[in-house]
């Protein structure tokens, strides 16, 4: 099963993505992770990347692609991914496609996480990562068990920068410039599938559950 998961910012794509890959035994590629990563060991590519990650900015395109592209070669995707924030550009989107032209294979669908824009806010705004990469909580919808602190390592837990109100703001116009056309892109291929995302975690999972077992 080959998929992507398009959204705003806060919609759930990580949420949700990572549930399915974990139940389909797939890899889930983020690229938003791929690229903290790269910031967290100080890579030439995180060092580039954080530039525009901090201000909510989109990383130039080329960067992105290479740096996905490269990881789709890895052996852990034979048997499918699906792909969770990527692509975020028409760029992004047909390179993706042309990729996929040369191992003649396609993608089973794209699965458009709809939401409310003023929903989004308080999403961001209460999420706290672990420093040491143990997950995410949020301090409304998914507490730690001991306020403040990583449920795994007992360390404090901190907000990510991209998620202060005014880089939350940035994200958001980036969405609507550059990412929302996609919809029409992947509309145009007929693989383009709506769900409704403002419901509860275990709700929007079931109309994924829904969905997933259609395409099957
Ligand atoms: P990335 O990490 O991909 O951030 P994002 O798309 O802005 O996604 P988020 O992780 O904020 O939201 P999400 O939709 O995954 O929601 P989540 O499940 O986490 O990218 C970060 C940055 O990297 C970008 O701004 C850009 O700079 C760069 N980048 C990445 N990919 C790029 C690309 N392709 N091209 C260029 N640049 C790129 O949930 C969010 C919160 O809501 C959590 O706290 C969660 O617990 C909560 N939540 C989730 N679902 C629900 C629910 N149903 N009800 C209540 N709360 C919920």
């Amino acid at each position: 099963m080959r998929l992507i998961f398009l959204g705003p910012p806060g919609s759930g794509k990580g949420t949700q993505a990572k549930q399915l890959a974990s139940r389909l035994k797939i890899p889930q590629l983020s690229t938003g992770d791929l690229l903290r990563a790269g910031v967290q060991s100080g890579s030439a590519l995180g060092r580039e990347a954080s530039k525009y990650m901090d201000a909510g900015k989109l990383v130039p395109d080329d960067l992105v692609i290479q740096a996905l592209l490269a990881r789709l070669q890895q052996k852990d995707c034979e048997r499918g991914f699906i792909l969770d924030g990527f692509p975020r550009t028409l760029n992004q989107a047909e390179a993706l496609d042309k990729a996929f032209q040369v191992k003649r294979i396609g993608i089973d669908a794209v699965i458009s996480l709809e939401i409310d824009e003023s929903k989004l806010l308080e999403r961001l705004a209460g999420r706290r990562v672990c420093p040491n990469g143990h997950g995410e909580w949020h301090i409304r919808f998914r507490p730690p068990r001991n306020a403040g602190e990583c449920d795994v390592c007992q360390a404090p837990l901190v907000q990510r920068e991209d998620d202060r109100e005014e880089s939350v703001r940035v994200r958001l116009a980036a969405y609507r410039a550059d990412t929302e056309p996609l919809k029409k892109f992947y509309a145009g291929q007929k693989r383009l599938r709506p769900i409704q995302a403002d419901a509860p975690v275990a709700a929007v999972a079931q109309e994924i559950e829904t969905l997933v077992g259609k395409l099957s």
